[in-house]
């Protein structure tokens, strides 16, 4: 389960870099305890070693607060690019690509097309992609090595703040490669999107056949998208699912809960 987060700072789109600061159920459950203990105790005690450990608690729990990094996206360009047949017509499996980096308006339009928040006067809010019973166990993530303002590393892809957070930080692409057995596109790629999903989610429901069929459907919808959001913005994409569930998991820092499905290098396409 994710960490609760007591404050949270919003910023403007890809322009700065804020924070939220994390405080781990752990540590709050430690400093109510040691709060109570110097209540129920402070008529028999030195008062003075309460507050000292109550201290103690603190200044030790300080190491394991951290800072979430979120990265609010430009809002997706919808409007504009070819209509979805013809980029249904253009779709195709690319593994080559230029040196160019990806551009934070690509990225938000390809993220958007994966799973993010649509609405119409008539149902309301609702998703890019259809998900059985509504559940959406798919995690989107983005494994950036080479994108416009956004820091190396892996991002996870918030849909209803349209933002991405920091999951970890570094230039990850060549141990993603040698994960999906050194297919190299996975390493010259700008980028790579990375489809996870929480099966436990969609069996809790529909037990098996949730597991078994539905979370694979779900996570289908988002990779067609992807494509056909590359086509839309002349880039090239390809759908690698050979690779160590493992390794990947490690490398990403998914959640246990979590099992990485695809893994969709994108760029320009070397023509
Ligand atoms: C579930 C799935 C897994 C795939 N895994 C890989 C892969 O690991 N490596 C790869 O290069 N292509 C992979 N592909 C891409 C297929 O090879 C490609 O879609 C197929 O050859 C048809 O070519 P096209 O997409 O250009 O029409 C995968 C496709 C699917 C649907």
């Amino acid at each position: 389960m994710r960490t609760e987060r007591t404050t949270k700072r919003v910023q403007r789109a890809g322009e700065t870099v804020h924070t939220a600061l994390p405080v781990p159920d752990e540590i709050v459950f430690l400093l109510c305890r040691s709060i109570r203990y110097y209540r129920v105790r402070e008529e028999r005690i030195m008062k003075g070693r309460s507050l000292l450990l109550l201290l103690v608690f603190f200044f030790m729990s300080l190491p394991l607060l951290g800072e979430d990094v979120v990265f609010s996206l430009p809002a997706p360009r919808i409007e504009g690019g070819p209509g979805v047949t013809e980029a249904m017509n253009a779709r195709r499996s690319t593994r080559r690509f230029t040196d160019e980096g990806l551009g934070l308006e690509e990225v938000s339009l390809l993220l958007w097309a994966s799973s993010g928040k649509t609405a119409d006067a008539v149902t309301g809010a609702t998703r890019t992609v259809p998900s059985a019973g509504g559940l959406y166990p798919v995690t989107v993530y983005l494994v950036a090595r080479d994108v416009d303002a956004l820091e190396q590393g892996v991002w996870r892809y918030d849909y209803r703040s349209h933002a991405l957070t920091l999951n970890k930080k570094g230039d990850l692409s060549k141990p993603l490669s040698k994960a999906a057995g050194g297919q190299v596109y996975v390493r010259t790629a700008p980028a790579c999107i990375v489809i996870a999903a929480d099966p436990g989610r969609t069996a809790r429901v529909y037990g098996t056949r949730g597991e078994t069929r539905y979370v694979h459907m779900d996570a289908g919808h988002s990779a067609q998208n992807v494509y056909l959001a590359a086509c839309s913005l002349l880039l090239g994409t390809v759908e690698v699912g050979a690779f160590i569930d493992e390794r990947v998991k490690s490398v990403l820092g998914l959640e246990e809960d979590e099992t990485p499905l695809l893994i969709m290098p994108v760029g320009h396409p070397l023509r």
